[in-house]
């Protein structure tokens, strides 16, 4: 790994051994773009990448035809000195012009990776894992800087992108557009993939042609969103799951964004990512500075699952922290779904020691444990345990959760109060609320502002007090809605367009606080289900709730989209009862755990309430998880058939020796007198034979990789007796089977 600098030519070549990411300073002292791609080998100069021959219709910054920002593929664009797509960045002047010329000032190359303040970000452990390039540009009338950051990392396909916005001068300015990333590419071939939805059907795969225009996904809804993901693929229409050119692009971050592709009339593609300047602007007054978000872009050549195991490497190992961040994660029970509302401590002791039996490791007491809160009208923002329903509070709940010989887990809705509420009594102008208007309320909650440090501090004060009295070892951080009336009473009128960010930094603070002072509890995010899976909350909690939809059909489309950009040990990913509560589906719960195993692993259901067949069967789902987790959790994952494309869904995961190998068949319907199947299987050694769990055979992994492992299953409907026949299995709608292989 290297980033050169070529003195004459003014390039920078940043590469390692799969990627090489070129860069210029341009006759103007822009910075263009030459090339993001495979390795190639490095030369003096690649000046013949840039074409700049004459076009009508053109408007120059040379005297004769040489130059236009239009024709040049560039890093951080700007609109309105040449080039007419929608820029990287706007700066409004004291004087009203919009119109900027940054410059190359100069530059850095150092081993490591900075940390960026008060934001999540991807890290090093030690320099050699990192190389940095930072370009400082400068525009000289109005005296602001801007740094360009870019790291490349040793062993992945990723760089990581940001900006910094400096202001040194006595005058104020209105960053109106501070993207994190900016990128163009010469050609527009490629399919564009986002993961698109809405509460309980998050990250649905959506495919379509790149065309000349703009597509774009976007949230304005305060967190990244259930609708639609921080998160787009570009992939060359040739390439699949296994192979040809992939492009993923990540931006760590929990708030509004905005990730847009625009192909110009040329056929260049624009992408483009960062914090959505819709309704955002940040008033850069003397003396501060700006940073953006960090965006990461991947190359694979190795098709989807190539570019998806490069996410997942890096944000599981290099953006992921704390304790939790490389063990195992126990099998918990969530009392939500077993509850609601409707607990006192008695009941939840025996759900408890009822989970206890089978082996789940950790207890988690969801919504409903404080202030006023017997259903969700009230209570928000009161962090003191109801001791109606839990005399002895949390302390002493925790505490013979704990005698019971599990660990204990809490429920936790920072952000949000209830008018209903001591808190909201006592500090109603603490709540994000315009001037003179009426707020909107969802599910009866307001959003706290948390761009006031006061009201972090408050939040802080009243949960770790509860942390440091009782054994808590796990959050659940949960957030039910969007946010409305985006207006800080504390801020002054100019402040008004950062409330947004300023939201998402004073979030981020309180997250800090928690990991920093209780680093032993292991955090889950949530929002309504997978509303902020986002990278950037992944760099605070290690896993995240995945959705709200806990049936099995749909978990498995909700956990393969999700799979494309998060790691697998990151998704929250439970058992519940039937009929389900979503979508009152009966699924079988042999399938119900087959699709949960391939997750952060748990139940959402009162154990007390199966049948003695079905607790047997709960034993054995915790037992096989806990031998196989490390395999399942932190092995290398491949989505081998999309339940976006077809009845049956299957994915695998291999441990690092290849050794091992867990592979979850899934069908949705069953279908009567099928075709043979053979299920091609990734990531196996040839060399090894492999012992098949469900036949007792074995195989050599080149053919269970090329031949392929015989799935074809029994399926329904025998002639004549209606019966099965002797050794025959049933397979019924949402059927499904796991496949353990062990090189013998
Ligand atoms: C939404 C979450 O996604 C659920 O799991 C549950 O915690 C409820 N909130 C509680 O209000």
């Amino acid at each position: 790994m290297a980033i050169l600098f070529h003195e004459t030519s003014k390039e920078f070549h940043l590469y390692n051994d799969k990627i090489s990411y070129i860069i210029k300073i341009l006759d103007n002292g822009h910075l263009g773009q030459l090339y993001f791609g495979s390795r190639i080998q490095d030369r003096k100069d690649f000046d013949h990448l840039l074409e700049t021959c004459y076009r009508p219709m053109t408007s120059y910054q040379s005297e004769g035809y040489a130059f236009s920002l239009e024709h040049i593929k560039q890093e951080y664009p700007v609109y309105g000195t040449s080039d007419y797509k929608l820029p990287a960045m706007e700066i409004l002047q004291p004087d009203g012009s919009r119109i900027t010329n940054f410059t190359y000032l100069s530059h850095r190359i150092y081993s490591g990776k900075p940390s960026l303040q008060g934001l999540p970000a991807t890290y090093t452990e030690s320099d050699e894992e990192a190389d940095t390039l930072e370009v400082t540009l400068k525009d000289e009338l109005l005296g602001i800087k801007l740094v360009l950051l870019y790291t490349i990392f040793s062993q992945e396909g990723a760089i990581a992108r940001s900006a910094r916005f400096e202001n040194p001068t006595d005058d104020t300015f209105d960053l109106t557009r501070a993207m994190s990333a900016s990128l163009d590419l010469p050609d527009c071939s490629y399919d564009w993939i986002q993961f698109s939805g809405a509460w309980s059907r998050e990250r649905q795969v959506k495919i379509r042609r790149l065309e000349q225009g703009i597509q774009a996904v976007s949230s304005t809804r305060g967190h990244s969103s259930h609708t639609h993901n921080p998160f787009i693929v570009l992939k060359r229409p040739t390439a699949d799951e296994f192979q040809g050119e992939v492009l993923g692009f990540s931006l760590i971050y929990s708030g509004n964004f905005l990730a847009q592709a625009e192909v110009d009339t040329y056929n260049v593609t624009r992408i483009m990512l960062g914090i959505n300047p819709f309704g955002f602007t940040w008033n850069l007054k003397p003396g501060e500075k700006f940073q953006t978000p960090e965006a990461v872009m991947v190359y694979s050549d190795q098709g989807l699952n190539g570019m998806s195991q490069t996410f997942h490497r890096l944000y599981r190992s290099r953006l992921a922290r704390g304790q939790w961040r490389d063990k195992v994660r126990p099998v918990l029970l969530n009392n939500w779904e077993a509850t609601y509302f409707d607990f006192d401590e008695d009941r939840l002791v025996e759900i408890a020691r009822a989970a206890k039996e089978d082996g789940v490791e950790l207890f988690v007491l969801d919504d409903g444990w404080f202030g006023e809160r017997n259903d969700d009208h009230a209570g928000l923002g009161d962090w003191y345990a109801n001791t109606e329903r839990l005399p002895n509070g949390i302390k002493g709940l925790s505490e013979k959760i704990e005698a019971l010989g599990l660990k204990f887990g809490l429920w936790v809705e920072l952000e949000m109060v209830n008018m209903d509420s001591d808190l909201y009594r006592a500090h109603p102008e603490w709540i994000l609320q315009t001037p003179g208007r009426k707020s909107c309320h969802g599910r009866h909650q307001y959003v706290l502002d948390f761009s006031r440090p006061e009201v972090v501090d408050c939040i802080y004060d009243m949960v770790a007090k509860i942390l440091s009295e009782s054994k808590v070892s796990y959050i659940k951080w949960d957030m039910n809605r969007s946010i409305t009336e985006c207006y800080s009473l504390a801020l002054a009128p100019a402040q008004q367009g950062e409330v947004f960010h300023r939201y998402i930094l004073g979030l981020y603070s309180l997250y800090e606080r928690f990991i920093k002072n209780f680093p032993h509890i292991l955090f889950e995010s949530c929002a309504s289900g997978g509303a902020r899976f986002d990278a950037g909350m992944l760099y605070y909690a290690p896993q995240c709730w995945t959705s709200d939809d806990s049936d099995a059909a749909e978990r498995i489309k909700i956990q393969y989209g999700t799979s494309f950009g998060y790691p697998i040990v990151s998704m929250g990913a439970h058992v519940s009862a039937v009929p389900n509560h979503q979508l009152f589906r009966n699924t079988p719960l042999a399938t119900r755990g087959n699709v949960a195993y391939f997750g952060a692993f748990g139940y959402e259901l009162d154990l007390q309430k199966l049948t003695d067949e079905e607790r047997k069967m709960v034993r054995e789902q915790i037992r096989f998880m806990k031998q196989y987790r490390s395999v399942l959790q932190f092995g290398t994952f491949y989505r081998l058939l999309s339940p976006f494309e077809s009845n049956i869904a299957a994915w695998m995961a291999v441990s690092d020796d290849q050794k091992t190998a867990v592979i979850g068949y899934y069908k949705t319907l069953n279908d009567v007198n099928c075709e043979y199947r053979r299920l091609h299987l990734k990531g196996l050694n040839p060399n090894l034979s492999y012992l098949v769990d469900k036949t007792g055979k074995i195989h050599m992994g080149d053919e269970l990789m090329s031949v392929g492992l015989i799935t074809t299953d029994a399926s329904a409907g025998q002639p004549c007796s209606g019966q099965p026949e002797e050794g025959f299995e049933i397979c019924t709608d949402f059927w499904s089977k796991i496949y353990v292989l062990t090189a013998e």
